[in-house]
């Protein structure tokens, strides 16, 4: 299964960024990941819409070659960073090739609650018209205290959260084979 992943974050040593990175290679027999690189956007522009730049083409046709998506979150000051809502608006217009694909998110961020408050207002964003991703019901992956959870390869090595990760993205590939059917 082919999976096209966003991540929220353009930070070097982004722990979102290790996160998706870990579960490209962990998950590898499941998952095909590839990373969209979304920090090459240029804002959108309704303008623009209609004739793009290449870079919006070249995503909106490694997302339509998807089976699904991966959302993986910071919280910015309570929300989603402005570089995600600017990939999801991109994605939203036009080709709106994210309906009706099944999408996972997870999120990691060094405060106690793991980004909450920004997957619950991604769940929101995901789940309007022009976007329409069919969001995987409950199980969310809320990354808390990652600084304390991972090591210096960008490993998750808390046990509880990768038994929680690995039974997430069981249902996730369950969850997409059900939908196909
Ligand atoms: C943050 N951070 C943060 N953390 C949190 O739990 N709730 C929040 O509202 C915020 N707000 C916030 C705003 C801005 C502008 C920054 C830069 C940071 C801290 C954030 O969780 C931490 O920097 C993470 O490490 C960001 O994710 P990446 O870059 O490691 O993927």
């Amino acid at each position: 299964m082919k999976v096209t992943a966003m991540i929220g974050s353009n930070r070097a040593e982004s722990y979102n960024k290790q996160l998706v990175k870990y579960m490209k290679d962990r998950y590898q027999d499941k998952i095909e990941i590839d990373i969209l690189p979304i920090e090459k956007l240029p804002f959108y522009n309704q303008d623009e819409e209609l004739n793009p730049p290449e870079i919006v083409k070249e995503l909106r046709k490694r997302i339509k070659e998807s089976d699904a998506v991966l959302f993986a979150t910071p919280e910015y000051n309570g929300s989603i960073s402005g570089m995600l809502k600017n990939a999801i608006d991109w994605f939203s217009r036009v080709d709106l090739v994210l309906v009706n694909k099944p999408g996972m998110i997870v999120g990691a961020s060094m405060g106690a609650l793991g980004t909450v408050k920004a997957q619950l207002q991604l769940r929101q964003i995901l789940n309007s018209r022009g976007v329409g991703v069919l969001t995987l019901p409950g199980n969310e992956v809320l990354i808390g205290s990652v600084q304390n959870k991972v090591d210096e390869q960008g490993n998750l090595t808390d046990e509880q959260t990768v038994d929680f990760l690995d039974s997430v993205v069981h249902n996730f590939v369950s969850w997409c084979d059900t939908l196909q059917k």
